[in-house]
């Protein structure tokens, strides 16, 4: 552990558990690299500080006199459009944040720089120059998918976005290999906001003092070489984020025992875990499809319904009465697993997933093969690359998502030996690993990383 005095960071995370977590994730790291850690955090979704023990908490109210409430939870609001959501969000806020951030540059302790998640795009690079502080964005997907969001306004001028749905198996040759139906796009309303915060999110990197990427040089050597060539500021793939030594007591960490105990009980690599991240929904259709098509494989799933998961319903109300009965203990529903732990033990031998940026990584870096069924934005470009170009998974794509495809694709992915999907995740586990050791290419970033932001400060 290495001296704290006159080393301190602001950081400003997006509030959903896809980006807090590895934000979180970061804050550990430097922390154990000697730096203390404020972190500046939205009111909505404002997390329990006693769980992060090491740094500072501060909320971010956007409520003066005679406003309304704090934007509703995504979990009470399921199915609300997520782009009119983050437009809220960001409206909300920017000011509330300026506020904040100079009265915390102004309390007394030299602040090194902000790091403040890329979605916030230029208003956060703007507060910061107005207080002198230089800011460092936190990319929290790939790079893979940042190249296609970078490309936006190429894509646009090209008539990508407007293609007809009869041709979204045609390549972006502009952007091998994705396919038309790659691109990180979302239903939503307002698709010229969706464009505005991408292309709000892509410049506001540009300005920045640098990009930190949770990932690693063997994972999207080309990708991060690719674009920095046209991005000017150094690049810091110091990831996977999670698996660096922080030396942060266990007791931050919740353990889900029931889980555990449950996994303990099943043969080794023959769990099924299923699990869409934390913003995804599905419709009822699609849920009993799923919930049909892992009974219907035989194999054993651990399966996480959040509550919100199914549109319109609390949590498994659809669910056909006996039917967990029926499935026994070769199955297991949760509202939330602690999915780091999950991933890690030996009876899982299948990831189902939405393709979470997060989910990938600590998929790949577990060497747990992945059946990917990408539902929005980058999961879809995540998707692609796990399928044909890592060759650790298989797009099980959502229109196919019936309780056949599901059976079949399950059963099949289940044996992974014979196509070689298993040793290539492993492989990519161990070139993970060899990266945060000494001299890894990820252990190297984080150095240069930290001379970086303490340069900042003379
Ligand atoms: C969102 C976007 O959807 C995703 O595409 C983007 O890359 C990051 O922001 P989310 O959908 O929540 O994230 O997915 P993901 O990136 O996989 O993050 C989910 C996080 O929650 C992971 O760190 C995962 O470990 C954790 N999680 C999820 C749990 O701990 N338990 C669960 O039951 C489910």
């Amino acid at each position: 552990m290495e001296e704290r005095k006159g080393r301190r960071i602001i950081m400003f995370p997006v509030p959903f558990p896809g980006h807090f977590n590895p934000m979180i994730q970061l804050a550990g790291i430097f922390h154990h690299r000697g730096f203390s850690v404020s972190i500046l955090h939205t009111s909505h979704n404002f997390p329990d500080p006693s769980r992060h023990p090491h740094f500072t908490f501060r909320a971010i109210s956007h409520k003066k006199e005679g406003e309304g409430e704090d934007p509703p939870s995504r979990s009470e609001t399921s199915g609300l459009d997520l782009v009119s959501f983050i437009r809220v969000l960001k409206q909300k806020y920017a000011e509330p944040f300026r506020e904040t951030l100079a009265a915390e540059v102004g309390g007394g302790e030299t602040v090194c720089c902000l790091v403040s998640d890329a979605i916030w795009g230029r208003s956060t690079e703007d507060a910061a120059k107005e207080v002198g502080l230089r800011r460092v964005v936190l990319r929290t997907g790939g790079a893979a998918s940042f190249r296609a969001f970078a490309a936006f306004p190429l894509l646009r001028d090209k008539g990508y976005f407007s293609i007809l749905d009869s041709r979204l198996d045609d390549p972006v040759i502009e952007l091998p290999p994705l396919k038309v139906k790659d691109l990180p796009v979302i239903e939503t309303n307002d698709p010229d906001e969706l464009y505005r915060i991408i292309t709000d999110m892509v410049e506001g990197v540009k300005s920045s003092s640098g990009v930190i990427w949770n990932t690693f040089e063997d994972l999207e050597r080309d990708q991060l070489i690719d674009m920095s060539s046209n991005f000017h500021v150094p690049f810091f793939p110091i990831g996977p984020f999670h698996k660096h030594n922080n030396d942060l007591p266990p007791k931050t960490k919740k353990k889900d025992n029931e889980t555990i105990n449950w996994l303990d009980k099943q043969e080794p690599k023959s769990v099924v875990y299923a699990s869409f991240g934390s913003l995804a929904d599905v419709e009822e259709k699609e849920f009993l499809e799923i919930a049909w098509g892992l009974r219907n494989s035989k194999q054993s799933f651990l399966w996480v319904v959040r509550p919100g998961l199914v549109r319109g319903t609390e949590w498994l109300d659809s669910l056909p009465c006996g039917f967990m009965e029926n499935v026994g203990d070769k199955g297991k529903i949760v509202k939330w697993a602690n999915q780091l732990d999950v991933l890690a033990h030996p009876a899982v031998g299948v990831f189902w997933t939405h393709c979470g940026w997060n989910s990938t990584v600590e998929s790949i870096c577990e060497g747990v093969p992945m059946i990917c069924t990408p539902c929005f934005t980058d999961q879809l470009v995540n998707a692609r690359y796990i399928a044909d170009v890592w060759r650790v998974g298989k797009v099980l794509e959502r229109s196919m998502m019936n309780k056949g495809e599901i059976e079949k694709v399950v059963k099949s992915a289940m044996i992974v030996e014979g196509d070689g999907m298993r040793d290539r995740c492993l492989a990519f586990k161990e070139m993970a690993d060899k990266s945060l050791g000494k001299n890894g290419s990820s252990s190297n970033y984080l150095d240069k990383l930290v001379r970086h932001a303490l340069s900042f400060d003379s």
